[in-house]
């Protein structure tokens, strides 16, 4: 069996770093490479591939830094030469990118079957250009591997079980990744004081958005007056700052950090603050609490236990969800500040999976031949 994996962006290398683990193991599969590009400096590509031992691209396109339509469509005229070189029996695609929606388009396009990783994911906001990529890709696709029961949901709501398609909750890969990865944490060089924040920012609705984005550091500017905030920046953001009146002076930035270090920073961090969809996981599979900077969430069953909460860019709101933080970090025990209910290592509330999503996903697309 022979699969097309379609790639481009950080947290795609991140997820395809465990499931071609997987898929190394089985002699029946041969898995070809597509690295679209999206993603190229080497701190958000290489880096990846070299330390999480991700079998390196057979065909890399160089399709990155431009706008939506030109992305979008050069992937698409470029991958499906490949697909028609290949022939592949699936194309696999994961999560929401531009790469995602390149990937489906041709697959569909080209009767090849689909496999879409982290499927039935929905923020119901519109505007949100993964909001998009994810419907579209999840219509077309053969095989849907859904992370949560509120993904297998979203799509039964959408009417997915009358359409020519399976619909498998495979658990979340970046959960086996974390329980994986976890054993190669690697301490980061910069300058770690005890109990940090640990912070990411590059969603295109607040870094787009000058209001939102200065509204958020203003309220990390305060809060850095109590906690060191670590925060990796990624190339969007940084481009952005720098041409803005934003002060980021007191807060400790450093370069995107390999997923060794990432991983080791969310393990010993005191407090997450995101806009990432992966980080807001990560911070629960490490038992770290989340304050999300955005106005809604995929993941709302970690809104729901109360691992995770939504403050948008609203700068008092984020001030006092950081406060009530603090007043509940100082009044119990390091332990106990994970809601204790919906600890991880209590494999009934397991909200993720069971650690085995990658295996069920390569078995499910063996089970699937064509
Ligand atoms: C993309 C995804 C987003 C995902 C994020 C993960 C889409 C629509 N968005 O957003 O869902 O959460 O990746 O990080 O696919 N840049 C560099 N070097 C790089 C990569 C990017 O300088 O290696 C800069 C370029 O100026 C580029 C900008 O970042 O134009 C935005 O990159 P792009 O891939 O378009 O979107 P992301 O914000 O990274
Ligand atoms: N990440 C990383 N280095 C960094 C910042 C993030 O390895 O400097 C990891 C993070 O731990 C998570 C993934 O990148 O596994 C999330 O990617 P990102 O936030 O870029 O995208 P999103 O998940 O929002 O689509």
């Amino acid at each position: 069996m022979k699969i097309l994996t379609i790639l481009g962006a950080r947290p795609q290398f991140i997820k395809a770093g465990t499931v071609s683990r997987e898929i190394k193991s089985y002699n029946e599969i041969n898995e070809v490479i597509v690295h679209t590009g999206q993603h190229y400096d080497s701190n958000m590509s290489d880096i990846f591939f070299e330390e999480m031992k991700i079998p390196k691209p057979n065909y890399f396109l160089g399709i990155g830094g431009k706008t939506h339509g030109a992305m979008t469509g050069q992937m698409i005229e470029k991958i499906e030469e490949v697909a028609l070189l290949e022939k592949p029996d699936w194309i696999m695609v994961y999560g929401d990118t531009n790469s995602t929606l390149a990937g489906s388009i041709v697959a569909t396009k080209l009767h090849i079957k689909l496999a879409h990783i982290e499927a039935g994911l929905r923020s119901f906001n519109m505007k949100m250009p993964e909001e998009i990529n994810r419907i579209l890709t999840d219509r077309v696709s053969n095989i849907l591997f859904c992370p949560t029961s509120t993904a297998v949901e979203n799509l039964k709501k959408e009417g997915f079980e009358h359409f020519d398609c399976k619909i498998v909750n495979s658990g979340d890969v970046m959960y086996d990744g974390a329980l994986f990865y976890k054993q190669f944490a690697t301490k980061p060089k910069c300058d770690i004081e005890e109990n940090y924040i640990l912070c990411t920012i590059h969603r295109a609705e607040n870094t787009d958005d000058k209001t939102r984005l200065k509204s958020i550091f203003d309220a990390l500017n305060e809060i850095e007056e109590d906690k060191q905030i670590i925060l990796p920046l990624h190339p969007r953001t940084k481009k952005i700052i720098q041409n803005s009146d934003i002060d980021i002076t007191n807060i400790t930035i450093i370069d995107p950090v390999g997923y060794l270090e990432m991983v080791w920073l969310i393990d010993n961090c005191d407090l997450v603050m995101t806009d990432s969809g992966g980080l807001q996981k990560e911070a629960y599979f490490f038992e770290k609490l989340c304050i999300t900077l955005r106005d809604e969430t995929e993941w709302v069953e970690l809104v729901s236990c109360g691992a995770n909460i939504l403050v948008g860019a609203d700068k008092e709101k984020i001030l006092k969800a950081y406060k009530n933080h603090s007043k509940l970090a100082n009044a119990i025990s390091q332990s106990e500040k994970f809601p204790r209910k919906f600890k991880i290592q209590d494999s009934n509330l397991n909200l993720y999976g069971d650690g085995k999503a990658s295996k069920k996903i390569v078995e499910g697309l063996l089970s699937d031949r064509v």
